[in-house]
Formats: structure tokens, sequence, C-alpha cells
């Protein structure tokens, strides 16, 4: 990383008092850069608790998103302006609300990485570390989990509810195979194998641990093994192998790279700052009722 860059971009941030957020998946320099890194839903709750006035999130679309909705007296910016979710776009407000008039009465529950809109027309949102718990707080027996159909899948799993699912995916995590994983655990058979529920449930049979990005993190540094193969995108190799730098970790596959989260360069993150742009608003009647689906799903205790 230069050095040069690196010190612009952190005079940037103190004269506009801003601070810079960055996902696990992001580049090496961009996260080496940021005030702080985590999942999605993390990183939005730590910017509605700064004091600073600006937020530069070093993400994708719907991040900035949740941020901006947590947060509406600040500013919050998205280096990249086309860093967007392809599953978050696998669904519409229009599409769910037709798909709500065919299910009167069945509460939806939307992953977090979705847009605004579409958290706008849900009951409870979810992320990939509480969806169970969210679907067992709720009274009712049928329910709708959007986008992800690998998440619902996975929360199907552990309840005893009826889910009907939204055919969404993430192009990113689809990509791993149980071959891929097969092939991974021959090449290091002392490894434990950790994957993200967005995985094709044929892979999470495979898995010894399936957690979000931070469970991952938590799961790596806790465990007592000492090689982990990781069903992920594989930008997370990097904080881990920063927080445990005795233990090996290998990609499940090295196609696992969302091209969204690879836009961001500490370069753009300098752009932005300087000319204090993108901003990402969501419009106040929008945010207050995706706003009630966050905060719902922030009130339900985890199992
Ligand atoms: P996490 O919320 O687990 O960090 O995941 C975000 C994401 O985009 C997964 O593909
Ligand atoms: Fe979306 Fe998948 Fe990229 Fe995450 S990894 S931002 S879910 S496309």
């Amino acid at each position: 990383m230069s050095t040069e860059l690196l010190e612009a971009v952190r005079a940037l941030l103190q004269e506009k008092n801003a601070l810079l957020l960055a996902h696990n998946y992001q580049r090496p320099e961009v996260q080496d850069a940021a005030d702080l890194t985590g999942d999605s839903l993390g990183l939005s709750m730590e910017a509605a608790r700064t004091e600073a006035e600006v937020i530069v999130f070093a993400g994708v679309h719907f991040m900035a998103e949740t941020a901006a909705i947590l947060s509406p007296q600040k500013t919050v910016i998205l280096p990249e302006r086309d860093a967007g979710c392809p599953m978050a776009d696998m669904i519409t407000p229009e599409k769910l609300r037709a798909k709500k008039a065919e299910l009167p009465g069945v509460p939806v529950v939307t992953y977090v990485n979705s847009s605004a809109a579409v958290k706008a027309e849900s009951d409870v949102c979810c992320t990939s570390a509480n969806v169970v718990s969210v679907v067992k707080s709720r009274p009712e027996d049928h329910l709708l989990l959007t986008p992800d159909q690998n998440l619902a899948q996975y929360a199907q799993r552990h309840t005893n509810k009826k889910l009907d699912f939204w055919p969404g995916y993430c192009p990113t995590h689809q990509k791993l195979t149980p071959a891929d994983v097969l092939r991974a655990r021959e090449a290091h058979p002392g490894a434990l194998v950790m994957a993200h529920p967005e995985c094709r449930p044929e892979v999470l049979d495979l898995a010894d641990a399936i957690k979000s990005t931070s469970g991952m993190l938590t799961f790596a540094a806790e465990s007592d093994a000492e090689e982990f193969i990781v069903g992920t995108e594989t930008g997370l190799l990097h904080p881990l192998q920063k927080n445990n730098p005795t233990k090996k970790f290998y990609p499940a596959s090295k196609r696992m790279v969302c091209p969204n989260m690879k836009l961001t360069t500490l370069a753009s993150v300098k752009i932005a700052l300087e000319l204090m742009t993108p901003v990402i608003e969501v419009p106040e009647d929008v945010a207050a009722k995706a706003r009630l689906a966050v905060e719902r799903m922030l009130a339900v205790p985890r199992d």
C-alpha cells in the first residue's frame, strides 16, 4: 500500500470529521486504512454510535443505505456508486408487494442484504447471524423469507415453521460446489470447514461450522484447530490471517470473489472524500418503515 495515499486518506478523514468503515470482504488496503471493519449490520450500528458527521462506507449499496437508515442526520458516502449487490437486486418492492398479496397474513422476514425500499415492505429484518432467532421469535407458523433462498433453507432446517422462499441467491456463494469443498478437504485433511449460510445446502452439509463473516472471525480465533477452509468471499482471508498469524486459512474456492466488493480502492476512497460524493440518501418515508423492520430485528434476543 502506498504510504502517501494512506496518509492522504487519513488526513482527509480527519479534516472532514469522517469515519471510514470497511466490510470484511474489502480489499486489504481498504480494510487496513479503515477506522473499523466488520460485517454489514455491525458496521451500520457502529455508524449510528459514532460522533463523526460523515460515514464513508467501503462496501456495497445496501450497506450504505442501512447506515443512512440508522443515522439519518449523518452524511453517508459510498465511494463506488456502482458497487451493488446482485442478490439485493433480485427482489423489488413491487414484486414483493405482489407476493404479499398472494400470501395474506404471512409476515415477511428480509435479509439485510436488500434495498431500503424492500426492507420498508418487510415486517422484520435478519442477518446471516440471527436468522434462526428472528424466525423463531415470530408468533406466526408461516413466514416468507426474502431474498436469499439458501439462507431461507438454512433457517428452515432449524425451525418447525413453514418458510416460503424467494428465489434469490448470491452469485459469489452459489459458485461454491460440494466438489470444491471435498477437493479442499483432501488437500488440507486437518482443516475445519467454515461456510457462510449463503452457500448452497449441499455445501452447508459438508461444513464443520456455518457462520456469518464475523462469526467466522470469532470461531477461528476461539477454536483449537490450526487450519481452516474458508467457504465465503475470499476477502475474509485477510482479517482471518491478520488476527490469527500462527493459523492457516485456505479459500474453499479461489473463484469466490465478489466483483462489487472489489470495486472500492484506497484511491477511490480518497476521491470520494475530496469530492464528498456519492452520497447515499433514503427518503424519510421509506427510511422510517425500513428502520422499524431493522429495529424489530435488533429487539430479538439471541438464542
Ligand atoms: P455478512 O453480513 O455475514 O458480513 O455478509 C455480508 C455479505 O454480503 C455476505 O455475502
Ligand atoms: Fe451481495 Fe454476494 Fe457480494 Fe455479498 S458477496 S455483496 S451477497 S453479491
